[in-house]
């Protein structure tokens, strides 16, 4: 059997194509902003994980160019041999301090954070133990490691109760949990993740790429939102998000963090983030704590945005955040409904099957601080037209 055989099988995108309902790979030939351009039309971004509008802030990008100036274009090597800037350190940091951690180690992406932190801690005979909507990377995180992998469902915390009672008492145990899930938009309840986990002797590590800048008050995420900061021994964020730049980190205490810099092969065996990501982020973090309106106004929207979708009529199942879905339920409905908004000039993202359970196909939309009332009005407009051609509403 020819190794290449599942490619030439694999026909769904020409097919999607044909029928001109293929959303994936678009080009934009402007910033990622609140407005983008797309094949030399505007159109509102409503599919971007930029919550606090950092992206065109002319601090971080002044900062991103200094440092090009200074440091060049890349680090030609690993944090662990000859990858390290005064610059990462600096952010490990600015980082720890921020998050009130003993320490932070940063890595190349937020998908190798939890490759490199879950693979590297969960050995033979020990349990890794994650919620069924927990992010890919997590996922993969899990098939990396050589210990047991368990999963409970969605945010079911009676299921979570009889997963860890099933586990071998002895054996060391981490709870992973997305903090914001990232297609739906729902709160982890950590309050009783972490009761459950002292109970049965279980660690806990929140992947907080949503919600570091978006939740708590000074934006710290999952574990300040609930004042569980001391309880949830790991937090991971990304740079991709809200620090508008590119890049990982793991907070936790000063032994996990040393363990992690010398046995983690993501983080040993792949480059360190290039200059300017670090630079930018860095400029970031500043604003993140020194302009805490722009959070005040990413939930005011948030909190419109829900408020409205649901009294068009559409099931935006439990978000609670920036992230709203909008569920539709099959995927060639879901690219339609996609193609209608990119027609009216609305940039969204199809979700379908396996980053969501099959019926659970939905546009996800999620918003950003710099987003003007007149952008969200049109976006309401849009969708109530497009809802109501397509039948959703
Ligand atoms: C919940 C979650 N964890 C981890 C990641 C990976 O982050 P990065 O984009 O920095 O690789 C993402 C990004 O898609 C995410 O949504």
């Amino acid at each position: 059997m020819d190794i290449f055989e599942k490619c030439y099988n694999f026909t769904e995108a020409e097919k999607i194509k044909g029928m001109g309902i293929y959303p994936y790979f678009r080009a934009i030939s402007s910033g990622q902003d609140t407005e983008v351009t797309v094949d030399g039309k505007k159109m509102i971004m409503i599919g971007s994980n930029n919550y606090l509008g950092l992206t065109s802030h002319p601090k971080v990008k002044e900062a991103a160019l200094e440092a090009v100036k200074r440091y060049g274009s890349g680090c030609s090597g690993s944090r662990f041999l000859n990858g390290t800037l005064d610059i990462h350190e600096k952010l490990e940091e600015r980082l720890a301090k921020f998050m009130q951690k003993e320490a932070v180690q940063v890595f190349s992406t937020g998908f190798l954070t939890n490759v490199g932190t879950i693979a590297t801690l969960v050995n033979r005979k020990d349990y890794v133990i994650t919620d069924r909507s927990d992010h890919a990377s997590i996922v993969d995180a899990c098939r990396l490691c050589f210990g047991n992998i368990v999963k409970f469902k969605h945010n079911d915390m009676s299921d979570l109760q009889r997963v860890l009672g099933s586990c071998n008492d002895n054996a060391g145990k981490l709870i992973v949990v997305d903090g914001v899930f990232s297609m739906e938009g729902d709160i982890a309840n950590l309050p009783e993740i972490v009761n459950l986990a002292k109970q049965y002797h279980a660690r806990v590590m929140v992947d907080d790429a949503h919600s570091i800048g978006v939740l708590g008050e000074n934006g710290r995420g999952t574990a300040e939102h609930f004042h569980l900061e001391d309880e949830v021994e790991m937090v991971m964020g990304t740079f991709s998000k809200s620090f508008a730049s590119l890049g990982g980190f793991l907070a936790a205490s000063e032994r996990v963090i040393n363990y992690i810099k010398h046995f983690s092969r993501a983080l040993i065996f792949s480059a360190s983030p290039p200059p300017a990501a670090v630079a930018a982020c860095l400029a970031a973090l500043d604003v993140i704590e020194q302009e805490p309106e722009r959070r005040e106004r990413l939930w005011r929207i948030a909190r419109r945005m829900h408020r409205e979708f649901r009294a068009l009529g559409f099931e935006i199942g439990s978000s609670q955040t920036p992230i709203i879905p909008i569920y539709i339920g099959d995927d060639i409905k879901t690219f339609q409904f996609w193609r209608m908004l990119s027609d009216e000039g609305i940039f969204s993202n199809p979700i379908i099957s396996p980053a969501v359970p099959p019926g659970s196909q939905l546009i996800r939309t999620s918003y950003t601080a710099t987003h003007t009332d007149e952008q969200l009005d049109r976006v309401l407009e849009v969708f109530e037209k497009v809802g109501k051609k397509m039948g959703v509403i």
